[in-house]
């Protein structure tokens, strides 16, 4: 990015309560950039759901090269019961699968740090859960996500099958990411999480990820059994800094990361390759059941927003400035309905208000 070319964000607001929450992360950006003095562009695209009905689509030619001309895409959500029962070509996410591969966002970065002002809100015992701060680092481009699938037969003869394919490149470029974001954290320590014990692909994760790690002889490496990893997560999360595994492990201990802190709606993500454009989205998904009531909480995307700005547009003191802003909100009491328990809740706009209020 040079002085007089901004830097270009493509906003895909998608399903659910992804346009509420999509609308408040560019409030924040917008106020963030006037601030730093950083030139934002923002052109609309659709995706998922909204893109179906609108043009039969979950991911119009259109909004793939909206993607390919921007410097990084800003994502709601896609799904919803709507669409659920189209054929998976047809499915929403079928529009994240599509953004994923094409701009080979092979590492997704879910960072889950334990806010203190919100350490009641986990379900976990405050000693256990305070000072929690992981990132998780999913293989977001291969596996079971990607494999080839099958389906035949009929009655009790059905049967079906996914594949769960991985190359040593693919394991090396995401360990690698890996490790260098471990760099840059206090810690400089990875956990490599597999199920060596069983699958082949895991055995070669292992062997390629320990291979990769000699890379890096300043970052402490280990490697932990998947079943052990969601174990340890409520047991003990503080004992993680990086992680780093394949897709499917990754989805599912992400949201069990969101469980340990308490709250999926605080949860943000970056999905990066070695190029821009980089995708920023929360993990939350698309809540179908408080669309449209202007209540969901717009936290994850705003931290998302950081997010952007940290890994995309490489602005740390904005990223920084946005997260700050969000704990001192949430430090001086405001909440939304999902955080409240039985205090009076902010709505998704007042929420945003709170936390550009508190910009430093
Ligand atoms: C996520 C989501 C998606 C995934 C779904 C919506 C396909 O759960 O980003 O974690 O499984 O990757
Ligand atoms: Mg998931």
């Amino acid at each position: 990015m040079n002085g007089s070319q901004p830097y270009r964000v493509a906003v895909i607001a998608g399903d659910g309560i992804g346009a509420e929450v999509t609308a408040e992360a560019v409030r924040v950006l917008s106020e963030a950039g006037r601030r730093f003095g950083i030139g934002l562009a923002f052109e609309e695209g659709l995706a998922g759901g909204a893109a179906i009905d609108a043009v039969g689509h979950p991911i119009p030619e259109d909004t793939v090269a909206l993607c390919r001309r921007s410097d990084a895409i800003l994502l709601g959500a896609c799904g919803g019961p709507k669409w659920d029962r189209g054929p998976a070509a047809l499915r929403p996410e079928q529009a994240l699968f599509v953004l994923r591969k094409t701009f080979q966002l092979y590492a997704n970065l879910r960072p889950a740090r334990m806010s203190p002002p919100l350490l009641g809100a986990s379900p976990l015992r405050r000693e256990v859960v305070d000072g929690t701060d992981f990132l998780i680092v999913r293989e977001l481009c291969g596996g079971l996500y990607y494999g080839a699938q099958s389906r035949t037969g009929a009655g009790d003869a059905r049967s079906a099958s996914d594949t769960l394919p991985y190359s040593a490149a693919e394991i090396r470029r995401v360990v690698r990411k890996a490790c260098e974001l471990a760099r840059l954290r206090p810690r400089r320590q990875v956990t490599s999480v597999d199920k060596a014990n069983v699958l082949e692909t895991s055995r070669l994760w292992r062997e390629v990820a320990t291979e990769t790690a000699r890379e890096y002889p300043d970052v402490r490496f280990a490697h932990m059994l998947v079943d052990n990893a969601a174990l340890q997560l409520v047991r003990d999360p503080t004992q993680f800094d990086v992680i780093v595994t394949e897709n499917t492990f990754g989805d599912i201990l992400s949201d069990e990361a969101a469980g340990v802190l308490g709250s999926l709606g605080l949860m943000p993500s970056a999905s990066l390759g070695d190029h821009p454009p980089g995708l920023f989205e929360p993990v939350h998904g698309t809540a179908p059941d408080i669309a449209g009531k202007g209540v969901a909480n717009p936290l994850a995307a705003i931290l998302t927003a950081a997010l952007l700005l940290r890994y995309g547009a490489g602005h740390e003191d904005a990223a920084a400035a946005i997260e700050a802003a969000a704990t001192r909100a949430l430090a001086d009491g405001c909440r939304t309905a999902d955080m409240a328990g039985t205090a009076p809740a902010l709505g998704t706009r007042a929420m945003t208000d709170a936390v550009l209020a508190r910009f430093a």
